[in-house]
């Protein structure tokens, strides 16, 4: 087999918890006046938290000292957690779990690679947990995506070249990361905002396991 393992992204791939960090992030704004963007938070999207409020910061041209972020950090992260709390199998994106089954069935290896700390409990909310052999996530790294950190631990965690795995991505900073860890990278989204990738597909409706031998 031509490749071994898939690397998935967590949010905006599996599923779509880009709207509840829009959500935390907005009411986070209010304390200071910022009303984010949709395509501000475009820029947000495969960021850490911290990097996410020094960006919302720098548009806000807010200054705060260490001790007001941290405050602001926890607080995001209690909004958010409490609109994640929701969350079910129902909000795993089309074509997700049939994509996963594909892939277990014809015996890829499949990891997770994703910036959030919340990862794990996104993963058992919706039931993803079962099908991953390896969880990279933001509490296992050190270095935020373009840097390919969270990939090539996922790669290692599965004994997989990074040669032989495929990553895929919604974020620019994702791609980005894969290809710095020379690994193939399926985009999802659109290509009028996503570069660099070696396929870009609309939703895991449009791709059949056996379209990665084409890559
Ligand atoms: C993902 C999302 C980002 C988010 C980051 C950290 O990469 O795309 O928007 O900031 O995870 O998430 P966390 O759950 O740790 O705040
Ligand atoms: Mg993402």
């Amino acid at each position: 087999m031509k490749y071994k393992a898939c690397l998935f992204d967590l949010d905006g791939v599996l599923v779509d918890t880009a709207i509840y960090h829009f959500q935390a992030w907005r009411t986070l704004g209010k304390q200071f006046d910022f009303e984010l963007s949709h395509e501000q938070n475009e820029e947000l999207k495969g960021i850490s938290r911290v990097e996410s409020l020094d960006k919302i910061l720098h548009w806000a041209q807010f200054q705060a000292t260490q001790e007001q972020k941290d405050i602001w950090l926890k607080e995001k992260n209690e909004t958010y957690l409490e609109l994640i709390s929701h969350m079910n199998p129902s909000e795993i994106l089309p074509g997700v779990l049939s994509f996963l089954k594909q892939l277990k069935d014809q015996g890829y290896l499949i990891a997770l690679g994703s910036a959030s700390k919340n990862a794990q409990i996104i993963l058992e909310k919706t039931g993803l947990i079962t099908w991953f052999q390896a969880i990279i996530d933001g509490n296992k790294v050190t270095k935020s995506k373009p840097d390919p950190e969270v990939f090539l631990k996922g790669a290692e965690a599965l004994a997989c070249s990074p040669a032989n795995c495929i990553v895929f991505e919604d974020a620019q900073a994702g791609i980005d990361a894969a290809k710095a860890g020379g690994m193939k990278v399926v985009g999802i989204g659109s290509s009028a905002i996503l570069f660099g990738a070696d396929k870009i597909i609309p939703s895991f409706n449009d791709i059949q396991v056996s379209d990665l031998l084409l890559l």
